[in-house]
């Protein structure tokens, strides 16, 4: 009997220790490869919970131009449109895609049936725009609406993908500058990556157009200098 629990003592012991150092194993095997992540993978900007969303139902062929399915929804229609640059902040960057997603003309991130299921979190009113020749975009959309009973400004969020580098970044939102949830202190907590944005739109034909420039790389970590 006595050698019978022995041998339990013994086998569970064994086992245990096979299961432990495996697990273990493993462990440091992740950790290694993390390891070895970061070292040899800097994320461009930092990465974001979210951005990878962009690549969710992206066309192929990408337009300048962009009208949103919010374009033809009740809400406040709105053009936003300009140049992306480069870091200098004067050379127009061609072939720039921006993805843009906002909240409706209820303040919700509402998904759509037909839109792409992962990306669902996003809202149905997204879309993407590639800068031309000259940099210039133009997205057509509506101005989103502020999260229902909360003090966060009415927002567009961007991601920028730029052909040379291997992945995306965020810029700062796109905010209006009249919008009274844009308090001092909120301005004052803006990071400026890709230059401000805040916008200033002026009505023109029933429809509000606001000029944004983005700038490719301002602000963003990690942005690979002109020399690399
Ligand atoms: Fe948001």
């Amino acid at each position: 009997m006595k050698k019978a629990k022995d041998k339990f003592v013994v086998f569970f012991s064994f086992t245990a220790i096979i299961l432990w150092s495996s697990c273990n194993g493993q462990v440091k095997e992740k950790e290694k490869t993390s390891d070895n992540n970061i070292q040899t993978q800097k994320i461009i900007g930092g990465g974001c919970e979210g951005c990878e969303l962009m690549y969710e139902g992206m066309p192929k062929n990408i337009s300048s131009v962009d009208t949103s399915a919010g374009w033809f929804e009740p809400g406040e229609k709105l053009l936003v449109t300009g140049i992306v640059l480069k870091p200098d902040g004067k050379t127009p960057a061609k072939d720039v895609i921006i993805y843009y997603w906002q909240t409706d003309n209820n303040g919700l991130y509402s998904p759509s049936p037909e839109m792409n299921k992962k990306a669902e979190r996003h809202g149905h009113i997204r879309g993407w725009v590639k800068s031309d020749a000259q940099g210039r975009y133009e997205i057509y959309t509506i101005k989103p609406m502020p999260y229902p009973g909360r003090n966060i400004p009415a927002h567009i969020h961007i991601s920028i993908k730029e052909p040379v580098l291997p992945n995306e970044y965020y810029t700062d939102e796109l905010v209006f500058d009249d919008d009274k949830k844009l308090t001092t202190a909120e301005r004052k907590k803006l990071p400026n990556r890709g230059g401000s944005g805040i916008l200033r739109p002026v009505k023109m034909n029933e429809m509000l157009v606001a000029e944004h420039n983005f700038i490719t790389g301002l602000n963003i970590p990690d942005y690979p200098s002109p020399k690399m």
